[in-house]
């Protein structure tokens, strides 16, 4: 306001002194000239009329006619501003005078002429003019007029002030209209550049009222506005595109924030779960570790327990072998007893390792019937006695029993026999095992074994089921492999019981098998089939057998098992080739092949005689080394008849050539 105020200020100022000057300067020129004008005028006037007496009062002063002067000068009478008037003699003298009405009749008279033409003196204006006749100067003529200068002067004083009055209201109002049309538009642009300033609204904009100077400022002001106005768009706009990139951007970190955190997590869940695995890891390693140790523990054992067996069949068959004649008949039957003994324990070895693989492995097939449990271990007791008598240890089997399991009758026979012999082993002298069978539910027995024994430490019942271990009894008197009772365990359970074990050192041993059983009264109505009969190698029709194996011992076990079957007629081949063409020439009844032979492999040569019309009806049955299961299933499913296993056992080859014997009738014409 003070700037816009001090500019109007200012040129308010400048407009008034301007005028100011103006008039003044005009009014003082006129002044001069008009006063000039008047003087010169007024003197000349003067001067002519001072003349024109001079020549009238001439003839007047040459008579020395005072009166004539007198009237001549009273003339004046009708020139009011001539106030007094006088002539002189060429002497100088007064001559005759004149003073105008209303002057004082005294009124001075210079005794004198003067030689000035024309003064001002006193407001009055003194002329003397000289009377000149034939070129002589014969009197002066002297008038005193009004001289009215100052008087004009105060009159032009008015004037000029009027004036100047005048030319300052002018300016005045030229200043407020000046102030209008120009103040106006840049004050306009003023307070519009404050509004902006105080309310940041670029779209305020000022009136355009002309087209002069300041309408190009206003419209330049208008223009830089726009410009604003647009710059700030395009500003806020690039600033919102900028937040909403820094939202984005935010939102993105936010994001992988969140996925670092799914991904710690993730790598945290992972961690545990490799710590996890690592540790069942070292568990089964710690698991596989112990398997292997006790792997070779049980290799190294392995080894002692057949060496022992072989040792007796080879050292007895040596001895025998190297006889001529010498030996005495009792003697020879000893050694050859002692050779079949150590063979059957050296069989029941292997298959006790064969039974603890196949059920390892899970490929034992039960067949659970219902058993009676009297019987079993009637049979049980029957095996288990001989062990008992060197020691005198008494065993006490329930005497009459009513109970009727629902197992499958070999393996409980095998997991009775176990717990009885282990109760016999590790009895002490004159000790006693005693057994019990008794429903604990309906569908439910317990099998007690208790002997007076050694008993077990808490820490050795831990490791009881740990194969091969045998609990420091590997050094004992008692022959053992230490994987007797994990069989038992793992049968019992394949049979869907449990098998419980307590123990105190020094008093004895208990060893529970609980089993699922028929209830009491089916177990009545459903006793167990006796026991089949048992066939025998000798009887039975006359057939030809044809045997194959390029083992000659093997071949001659054969002809000494058939020998006792009469009617039997036995052809042997050294190989599956010659089997194969000694079945084409003479067409056997049965064939015995064993499979692991040179030139052609039994299974091969069972194959070539299935697939030849001339041979294919004839049954094949296998004798072979290889007992695995696998073996026996794969040598079933190629179409052998039967699948014996060595070492050869009279009864199940009796059985086979029979069955055989009897297919091959019924399909014959
Ligand atoms: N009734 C028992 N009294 C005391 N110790 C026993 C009894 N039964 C088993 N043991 C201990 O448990 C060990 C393991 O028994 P297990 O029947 O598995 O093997 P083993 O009798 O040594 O050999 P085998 O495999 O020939 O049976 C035995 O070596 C023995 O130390
Ligand atoms: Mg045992």
């Amino acid at each position: 306001v003070s700037a816009s105020g001090s500019l109007r200020g200012k040129l308010i100022g400048v407009m008034l002194l301007t005028a100011l000057v103006a008039v003044l300067v005009a009014i003082s020129a006129m002044l001069a000239y008009d006063l000039h004008a008047y003087h010169r005028g007024w003197v000349d006037d003067v001067s002519t009329q001072a003349e024109m007496l001079g020549r009238h009062s001439a003839p007047a002063l040459a008579f020395d006619d005072a009166r004539v002067a007198r009237e001549n000068l009273a003339v004046l009478r009708f020139q009011p501003k001539i106030r007094a008037a006088a002539i002189y003699s060429a002497r100088g003298a007064v001559f005759a005078t004149y003073v105008a009405d209303g002057e004082p009749a005294d009124a001075a008279i210079p005794p004198m002429p003067s030689l000035e033409a024309a003064v001002v003196e006193d407001g009055s204006l003194l002329v003397f003019r000289p009377i000149v006749e034939n070129r002589d100067v014969v009197g002066t003529v002297y008038l005193r007029a009004d001289y009215e200068l100052y008087d004009r002067l105060l009159g032009y004083a008015g004037i000029a002030l009027v004036a100047t009055l005048v030319a300052l209201l002018v300016a005045w109002v030229m200043t407020s209209w000046l102030r209008r049309i120009v103040l106006r538009p840049i004050l306009d642009v003023g307070d519009a550049a404050r509004d902006v300033i105080a309310r940041e609204d670029y779209s305020r904009r000022v009136d355009q009222r002309r087209d002069d100077e300041l309408g190009a400022l206003v419209a330049a002001f208008n223009e830089m506005m726009g410009e604003i106005e647009r710059r700030t768009e395009t500003l806020a706009a690039t600033n919102r595109e900028k937040e909403r990139e820094v939202d984005e951007r935010r939102r993105a970190q936010d994001e992988v924030m969140r996925l670092n955190l799914a991904l710690e997590q993730r790598v945290r869940d992972r961690t545990a779960a490799l710590e996890q695995s690592n540790r069942e890891l070292a568990l089964a390693t710690g698991e596989a570790e112990r398997a292997n140790q006790a792997k070779s523990d049980f290799l190294s054992s392995m080894s002692h327990e057949l060496r022992t067996p072989l040792n007796a069949i080879i050292g007895f068959g040596q001895v025998l072998g190297a006889d001529e004649g010498g030996l005495p008949a009792d003697r020879r039957k000893a050694f050859l007893g002692h050779i079949v003994a150590a063979g059957q324990h050296l069989l029941t070895l292997i298959n006790d390792i064969l039974n603890l693989a196949q059920i390892e492995a899970g490929k034992v097939v039960l067949s659970p019937e219902p058993v009676g449990m009297a019987e079993l271990l009637d049979e049980c007791r029957i095996l288990t006695d001989p062990l008992t008598a060197a020691r005198g240890i008494r065993l006490l089997f329930p005497l009459s029993l009513d109970v009727v399991a629902h197992a499958d009758r070999t393996r409980l026979k095998q997991v009775l026999l176990n717990l009885l012999s282990n109760a016999v082993k590790y009895n002490r002298e004159q000790g006693s095992v005693a057994v019990e069978c008794v429903y604990v539910a309906s569908e439910r027995l317990r099998v007690t074994v208790r002997d007076t024994g050694l008993g077990m430490r808490p820490d050795q019942l831990q490791s009881l089921f740990q194969p091969f271990n045998r609990l420091g009894q590997e050094h004992g008197k008692q022959q053992g492999t230490g994987i007797g009772l994990v069989v038992t365990k793992h049968l019992v359970e394949l049979m869907g019981g449990t098998l419980g074990v307590s123990s105190t050192v020094g008093a004895g041993t208990e060893f529970c098998v609980d089993l699922p059983a028929l209830p009491p009264v089916a177990a009545q109505a459903g006793s167990p089939p006796a026991a089949g009969e048992v066939p025998s190698v000798s009887g039975g029709p006359a057939a030809t057998v044809l045997c194959v194996d390029d083992n000659p011992a093997s071949l001659e076990l054969v002809r000494a098992l058939l020998a006792a079957r009469p009617g039997v007629h036995l052809l042997s081949a050294e190989n599956g080739q010659v089997g194969v063409e000694m079945a084409r020439a003479h067409h056997p009844d049965v064939i015995l092949m064993d499979n692991n032979m040179p030139v052609l492999s039994g299974a091969l040569a069972q194959a070539r005689l299935r697939d030849d019309p001339s041979t294919a009806h004839i049954p094949v049955i296998a004798v072979s080394a290889n007992a695995m299961p696998d073996a026996v299933k794969q040598g079933l499913a190629a179409g052998f008849f039967r699948y014996l296993t060595k070492p050869l056992d009279p009864k199940a080859l009796a059985e086979a050539l029979d069955s055989a014997l009897q297919q091959k009738r019924a399909g014959d014409p």
